[in-house]
């Protein structure tokens, strides 16, 4: 069977937009933490399903329809059990994003009020951010954070402590940072934070693409994560509930589809997944997600871990070997997802990743959606380099000689 560590021979061919020339280079893809790459099974399932078998879901008798519907409830099936889920309660939605916002609105504005708190990490992506400022500043609750430490982890101690202040009604943190790539202890968090009675929300957005997962062991109530960066297209996203929550929680987004029934004034709603579904959901999307994991698992989530792992210490031993090169975040690569954050002393990091660009290695530089955490680690930005399934050793050379052919731009000395 071919895994992971194929390199270029290997998975990278079923990969068709490596196939291309960028100016009689090709394409040295680092930025798979802001988005994957598609294997030709994606692009293909997607084609197929538009071309042969469209229609929309849940409301047709024809036998198209009903080939529209079987596709999109495989979809979901497939998608639910590749992260150990059940069909019923994983809800899809437009991304992790929104799948984060069905939360702190749908739950947030019937449990939390200025009695209770909304606990977060300072490593959080906005999008684990900006939801709960909005719901804390609506509701009169507090939102407190979880530090950051000089290794780039947290504390569980600090969990511990502000979990005995007794007003904690919600823990939300990210699975794996995307910045610092730091891999939380997720099962040992909602552990604790159960016993204290909060739920909590995990953003495995990093996480469900690069590593094996099953969100019944992990324990959060609920775990939110996005198919573009799990080499499924834009468009899709999906939100595991913990089937009891989900059930007493009221709907997010109201219209087509999510009732049971409507009167003049009045509306009962659709059971489990559905009343989370309003309006035409992302169907052909579901169905590219389904083919992606489906992908995944045959080149088995064990060995894509792997094969990330021993790439990202690679990229960790290569990247000191840059003068004045400084990697935020756990120095073990077996302690962080496949990315590294840095900072190259004398270069600012829009200038790394377009040095890096003429080399023709696409890496991303900027806040990367962590603004507080750019202010806790004392920069404005940083550079990151991400690495996917079909990345190999010679990526990272790659990178490597683009940053020294860089600093030899900038008149930057040796040592
Ligand atoms: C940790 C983390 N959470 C959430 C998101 C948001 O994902 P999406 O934009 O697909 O909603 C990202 C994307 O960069 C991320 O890295």
């Amino acid at each position: 069977m071919r895994t992971a560590s194929g390199g270029r021979a290997g998975v990278r061919a079923d990969f068709p937009i490596f196939a291309r020339d960028f100016g009689g280079r090709p394409l040295i893809y680092l930025d798979s933490a802001a988005s994957s790459q598609k294997p030709e099974v994606v692009i293909e399932a997607l084609a197929e399903h538009l071309r042969n078998h469209n229609a929309n879901v849940h409301r047709g008798v024809y036998a198209l329809a009903q080939e529209a519907d079987a596709a999109y409830d495989g979809a979901r099936a497939r998608v639910a059990a590749f992260v150990g889920g059940e069909p019923e309660t994983t809800i899809f939605t437009k991304n992790a994003t929104e799948a984060i916002n069905l939360v702190a609105y749908a739950w947030g504005r019937e449990n939390l009020n200025p009695t209770g708190a909304v606990l977060i990490t300072q490593m959080e992506h906005h999008a684990n951010i900006v939801p709960w400022q909005q719901l804390c500043r609506e509701r009169g609750a507090e939102l407190r954070y979880l530090e950051v430490d000089e290794r780039g982890e947290l504390s569980l101690e600090q969990l511990d402590a502000e979990l005995a202040r007794g007003d904690v009604r919600m823990l939300a943190f990210a699975h794996v940072s995307n910045v610092l790539g730091t891999i939380n202890p997720v099962a040992e968090m909602t552990r604790r934070a159960r016993a204290a009675g909060a739920l909590t929300l995990v953003d495995g957005a990093q996480a469900v693409p690069h590593m094996p997962v099953d969100v019944a062991a992990l324990g959060a109530d609920f775990y939110a994560w996005t198919g573009h960066k799990a080499l499924g297209p834009t468009g899709i996203g999906v939100l595991h509930g913990r089937r009891e929550v989900l059930e007493e929680m009221q709907p997010f987004l109201t219209g087509g589809d999510m009732i049971a029934s409507v009167d003049f004034q009045s509306a009962t709603w659709n059971e489990l997944p559905y009343k989370f579904e309003a309006g035409t959901p992302p169907i052909a999307e579901a169905v590219g997600l389904g083919a992606a994991v489906e992908y995944l698992e045959r080149l088995g989530m064990e060995r894509v871990r792997a094969h990330e792992r021993s790439l990202t210490a690679y990229m960790l031993e290569r990247l000191a070997q840059v003068p004045g090169l400084r990697v935020v975040g756990p120095p073990e690569a077996e302690r962080r997802g496949g990315l590294a954050s840095f900072t190259i002393e004398g270069m600012h990091p829009h200038d790394i990743a377009e040095l890096a660009d003429r080399g023709g290695v696409c890496i991303r530089a900027g806040h990367h959606c962590a603004q507080p955490l750019m202010r806790c680690l004392g920069v404005g930005a940083t550079a990151r380099a991400s690495v996917g399934v079909y990345n190999d050793a010679a990526d990272i050379d790659a990178l490597l000689d683009a940053l020294l052919a860089g600093r030899e731009v900038f008149g930057l000395s040796g040592a």
